[in-house]
C-alpha cells in the first residue's frame, strides 16, 4: 500500500519542546520535595499533562487533592508557557522545514497527532502551521497515547487509511499508539529508547520523504 499521509508529533519532534515540558516539570517535582531524572521523564513523553502529574505524583510518593492537582497542573504550565512564549522560527529542529517542503510539494497530506493543549500557540510562534492539513492536539482527543485515538482521527481528518500512514514520533508511548493504528513508524532519536518502531533515525537532516512513501 503507498502511503500518502504524514502524521507528526509536535513535541521532541518538530520543536525541541520536551526539554521544556522536563525543565517544568523539574521545578515543579522539587517544590514538592524530590527530583526526577531524564530517564523517568522518558516515561512522560506523549502522555497527557494530567496524566504526566499522576505518574510524577506516584513516582514521589505524594498524593493530592483534585483541587491541588489542577493548581499544580496550571503551575507548571504557566513555567511551560513562558518558555513557549519566546518561541521563533530558529527553534524549529534542524531538517524539519525542508522536509515539510518537501512531503509538500510531493503532495503528501500532512498532519499533527499530538497529546499537547499547547499546539496551536507552538504551531504559530514557529511558523510552521501553513504546512498542516490537519491538526489533532490534546484539545481533540480524550485518551493519551499510548491509545490510538489521535492518529486516528489525524487519519480520519486526512481522508486517508491508517495504513496510508507514517507516524514520525520521539515518544516510546507515541510508536505504541502508531502501531496500534496499524501505521509505519518513524522513531525519532535512539533505538535504545524507541525499540518498538518499524526505523529509528535521529533526525530530519538525515532523511527525505521518498523513503517513506
Ligand atoms: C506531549 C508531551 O506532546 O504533550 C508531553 O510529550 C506532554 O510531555 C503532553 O505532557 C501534553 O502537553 P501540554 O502542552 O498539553 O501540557
Ligand atoms: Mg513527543
Amino acid at each position: 500500500m503507498a502511503r500518502h499521509a504524514f502524521l507528526f508529533d509536535l513535541d521532541g519532534v518538530l520543536v525541541d519542546t520536551a526539554v521544556f515540558h522536563f525543565q517544568a516539570w523539574r521545578r515543579l517535582t522539587r517544590e514538592l520535595g524530590f527530583d526526577i531524572d531524564e530517564e523517568f521523564n522518558e516515561t512522560l513523553k506523549g502522555i497527557s499533562r494530567m496524566d504526566s502529574l499522576d505518574r510524577i505524583l506516584n513516582h514521589g510518593g505524594v498524593t493530592l487533592t483534585p483541587e491541588e492537582k489542577t493548581a499544580f497542573a496550571t503551575r507548571k504550565n504557566d513555567w511551560y508557557l513562558e518558555l513557549v512564549n519566546q518561541m521563533t522560527p530558529v527553534d524549529v529542529l534542524p531538517g524539519v522545514e525542508d522536509f515539510l517542503k518537501a512531503a509538500k510539494s510531493r503532495n503528501i497530506k500532512i498532519a499533527l497527532g499530538s497529546a499537547s493543549k499547547n499546539a496551536p500557540v507552538i504551531l504559530e510562534k514557529t511558523g510552521i502551521l501553513p504546512y498542516f492539513d490537519a491538526v489533532i492536539d490534546g484539545n481533540h482527543v480524550s485518551r493519551s497515547k499510548p491509545d490510538p485515538e489521535v492518529f486516528l482521527k489525524g487519519a480520519q481528518a486526512l481522508g486517508v487509511s491508517n495504513a496510508e500512514c507514517v507516524v514520525f514520533e520521539d515518544a516510546y508511548a507515541g510508536i505504541q499508539a502508531a502501531k496500534a493504528a496499524d501505521m509505519y513508524a518513524v522513531g525519532i532519536g535512539t533505538t535504545e529508547v524507541l525499540s518498538n518502531a518499524d526505523i529509528v533515525v535521529p533526525g530530519f537532516e538525515e532523511i527525505t520523504p521518498e523513503q517513506f512513501v
